[in-house]
């Protein structure tokens, strides 16, 4: 399962790539909005730090402006993934983007059947939003299994993107599932990343080696 940050911060995104834990990006304007300066420089600098495939999302809802940004966006690097919404005319965009060897990943879906047609008009990647089901009283990784099941069933090359992650359950949840990725927030890749036990198990060793020393002077570390 890849993973991907769904931020937009580059002090964040050095940090995790850093460790080599970054697939790719996924940005939206809220996540610009949060970090503020020039949004075109800012995803123009994360398509060029991430290897990997990141995510810009395109601001118009009409086809032809979703097609001048999508063509702009990539400009950025040949990792940019045009992102447009679960729209009529944003699967004719995704249609069209994709035969000119610009590819899509369409956001903003709740039920399977809008994943469905995205697969149809060739998309990449469809992102479920899953917290923002629970957060209306649905179980969102319900959304996941049905997704998997109906491009399994027909062989879709589309890959499921899980999106709107809220804890770390949901990652466990989506990799026992088989999605194809999940996009974390900062703050639940941390979460995934520490663990209460290993703080303290690290420390008493450390405690226990610094007894050590002053028992016997000749250890130098
Ligand atoms: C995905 O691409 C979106 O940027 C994101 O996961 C939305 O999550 P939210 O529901 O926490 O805003």
């Amino acid at each position: 399962m890849k993973i991907f940050l769904d931020t937009a911060n580059l002090d964040t995104i050095r940090m995790y790539n850093d460790m080599g834990l970054v697939d790719g990006i996924t940005t939206n304007p809220s996540l610009l909005a949060k970090e503020g300066g020039d949004p075109q420089k800012t995803m123009e600098e994360i398509s060029r730090i991430i290897k990997g495939d990141v995510s810009l999302e395109v601001v118009s809802t009409d086809y032809d402006g979703m097609m001048e940004e999508g063509r702009q966006l990539r400009k950025y690097g040949d990792n940019v993934i045009v992102k447009c919404p679960m729209t009529g005319e944003g699967l004719k965009a995704c249609k069209s983007l994709t035969a000119e060897g610009i590819p899509v990943n369409i956001t903003l879906v709740f039920s399977p059947n809008q994943a469905l047609l995205a697969a149809k008009a060739g998309a990449k990647y469809v992102s479920p939003f899953i917290g923002r089901l629970d957060d209306i009283g649905h179980t969102g990784m319900d959304l996941i299994k049905e997704i998997k099941q109906i491009f399994g069933n027909y062989d879709f090359k589309t890959q499921i993107l899980v999106a709107s992650i809220r804890h770390p359950q949901h990652v466990v949840d989506a990799g026992k599932i088989g999605a194809d990725v999940v996009t974390v927030p900062a703050v639940v890749l941390g979460k995934m990343l520490n663990h209460t036990l290993t703080d303290k198990g690290l420390k008493a060793f450390l405690d226990d080696w610094e007894k050590l020393k002053s028992e016997s002077p000749s250890v130098e570390v």
